[in-house]
């Protein structure tokens, strides 16, 4: 990757870790982690909702510098809303990433473009900044549509906005097909992916587009690092298995340096 880009490191929990456990795993990987690291990379951690206040004292109190980030959020700002949580909220929780549009998000709780897109708007009104997931089937894909398809996603959220908004954006490019399988793309597939999405951003924003962090997730692990950060359009990962573990997480970041 290009200098002026910081490399994101950023973990996914999931519907992982009680907020006791992510307690001792923010402390654990803060052990594993030093000064050179944190120049090297910028690390976050995104808990679920009920860990976030949790982490975020334990960060504070132990002046520990990872960001905090959460998993989802809904578009406005309060209302009759049952089960839903909003940037105003998790903005007082010191949150700096939203993640917006995961494909377990789109596929399992139905969640379209048009949401995606107000979530992004949400976020960023709230001075915070999405980490908007992109990425196609293992079907798109052999039919040879990945490039249409996360070109696609990459206008419908971010269509509209001003180049300065865009540029607190974050992209990450997940494959399905490689979430949670093992299956990882190979560097240079990501990387061509991954370049598709920023010459989209190119066309909707301009120049920010070479600012801006596309990340690479999917079956992320300590052994697989290296190459992948070794390609000039990946700026990170969106990490999901392999950040639950302390050890394995502070690999993986140590390996993005
Ligand atoms: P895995 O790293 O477990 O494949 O998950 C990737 C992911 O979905 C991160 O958001």
């Amino acid at each position: 990757m290009t200098t002026s880009r910081k490399p994101l490191m950023a973990g996914n929990w999931k519907m992982h870790h009680t907020h006791l456990e992510a307690i001792q795993v923010v402390q654990k990987l803060s052990y594993r982690l030093d000064d050179r690291d944190y120049k090297a990379v910028e690390v976050a951690v995104c808990p679920a909702f009920t860990a976030l206040r949790s982490v975020q004292t334990t960060l504070d109190s132990d002046r520990i510098p990872i960001a905090l980030g959460a998993q989802n959020c809904h578009w406005e700002s309060h209302g009759a809303y049952t089960g839903e949580v909003s940037p105003a909220m998790l903005a007082k929780l010191n949150v700096r990433y939203v993640i917006v549009g995961h494909s377990e998000r789109r596929e399992l709780f139905g969640e379209t473009d048009d949401a995606v897109a107000r979530k992004v708007r949400a976020v960023l009104g709230a001075q915070m900044s999405p980490i908007l997931c992109v990425g196609e089937t293992l079907e798109e894909r052999d039919l040879g549509s990945t490039d249409e398809k996360v070109a696609g996603q990459t206008r419908a959220a971010l269509a509209g906005l001003k180049a300065d908004d865009v540029a607190r954006c974050v992209i990450a490019y997940e494959p399905i097909w490689a979430i949670g399988t093992g299956k990882t793309a190979t560097p240079g597939d990501a990387n061509a992916t991954i370049g598709v999405v920023r010459n989209t951003i190119r066309e909707l924003a301009g120049s920010v587009a070479d600012e801006t962090r596309i990340l690479y997730g999917g079956s992320v692990k300590p052994g697989n690092t290296a190459e992948l950060m070794a390609m000039p359009e990946i700026d990170g990962g969106l990490v999901g298995g392999a950040s639950l573990d302390p050890d394995d997480f502070a690999r993986v970041i140590r390996y993005g340096r």
